[in-house]
């Protein structure tokens, strides 16, 4: 006869139905519990290294950006009257404003640091070589993208250091062939750096350029995870070193994958 059990075990076991139950409610409607599993518990290499820890440093960086931004969106006001003394106001009187402000102005060249030196690591270890390029490119829109949130915050303050910076700014836009002039009109909304500046670069900066950032950070990662991480240089499998055996046929999509140097026959 089967053993009744103790009150801890009834007890344990109606933990594991509560945890389970939403857990097997969300995974049976859109998988994406087994998605979490197989993105955290995925394999990599063995040799990894400390520094390929700074793209999650990146990440890190740039969310703490977001989540104070946020903040201090409840409190910024962007018009030529009104900007300055609401960043007056934050630093001054509102509770903790200036260590979240602090955190936004000095975690911005964190973050812009941290984009570096990560794109330095991928260009020691050779990470950019095949089949990574892809993602090479995105990362250089994304230090594109970085750099353009740098320059448009800049301006938020709309105090002198804050206006003659992007004077100078729009001013070496200006000069890039063909597109420069029509760059700088662009980012002054106009014919001078006013009013309509600095609706155009709150815009800018709230919005289209943190939008891009999460778009390419979602494909960044997609291509991480799909294409697994890179070993160092100094391993048997770096980056770059010619695969032995021809890969399996069975992924026949667009294209069909060959070892390279095979010659690429069908
Ligand atoms: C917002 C900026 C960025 C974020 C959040 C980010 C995040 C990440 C993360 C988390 C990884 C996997 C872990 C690692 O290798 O460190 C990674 C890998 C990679 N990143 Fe970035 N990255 C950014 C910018 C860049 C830039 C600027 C480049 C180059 C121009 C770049 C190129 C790559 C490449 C090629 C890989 C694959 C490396 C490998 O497989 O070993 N990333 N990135």
């Amino acid at each position: 006869m089967a053993r009744t059990p103790t009150r801890a075990e009834v007890r344990k076991q109606r933990m594991q139905q509560a945890v389970n139950f939403p857990l097997d409610w969300l995974e049976e409607r859109s998988g994406l519990v087994g998605g979490v599993r197989y993105f955290l518990l995925r394999k990599v290499p063995g040799d990894t290294n400390w520094m390929q820890t700074l793209g999650s440093a990146t990440l890190t960086a740039f969310l703490v950006q977001a989540i104070t931004g946020v903040i201090l969106a409840m409190y910024y006001k962007p018009t030529p009257t009104d900007a300055y003394p609401s960043i007056v106001n934050i630093t001054d009187h509102v509770t903790m404003g200036w260590l979240v402000r602090g955190m936004h102005r000095w975690g911005a060249s964190v973050f812009i640091i941290l984009m570096f030196l990560h794109m330095g690591r991928v260009f020691l270890f050779g990470a950019y070589k095949y089949p990574r390029e892809l993602n090479w490119i995105i990362g250089v829109l994304l230090l594109v993208m970085g750099m353009t949130e740098g320059f448009t915050g800049y301006l938020l303050p709309w105090d002198q250091t804050a206006y003659w910076a992007t004077v100078v700014g729009i001013n070496l836009n200006g000069t890039a062939p063909f597109l420069g002039p029509w760059l700088a009109q662009f980012l002054r909304g106009g014919q001078d750096i006013g009013g309509e500046t600095l609706t155009r670069f709150y815009s800018l900066h709230m919005l289209v350029v943190p939008g891009a950032i999460i778009g390419l950070i979602t494909l960044h990662l997609y291509l991480v995870i799909r294409l697994g991480v890179t070993s160092p240089p100094w391993s048997k499998e770096a980056a770059g070193t010619e695969r032995a055996d021809e890969p399996s046929t069975a992924r026949a999509g667009l294209t069909r994958p060959v070892t390279r140097g095979a010659g690429g026959s069908d």
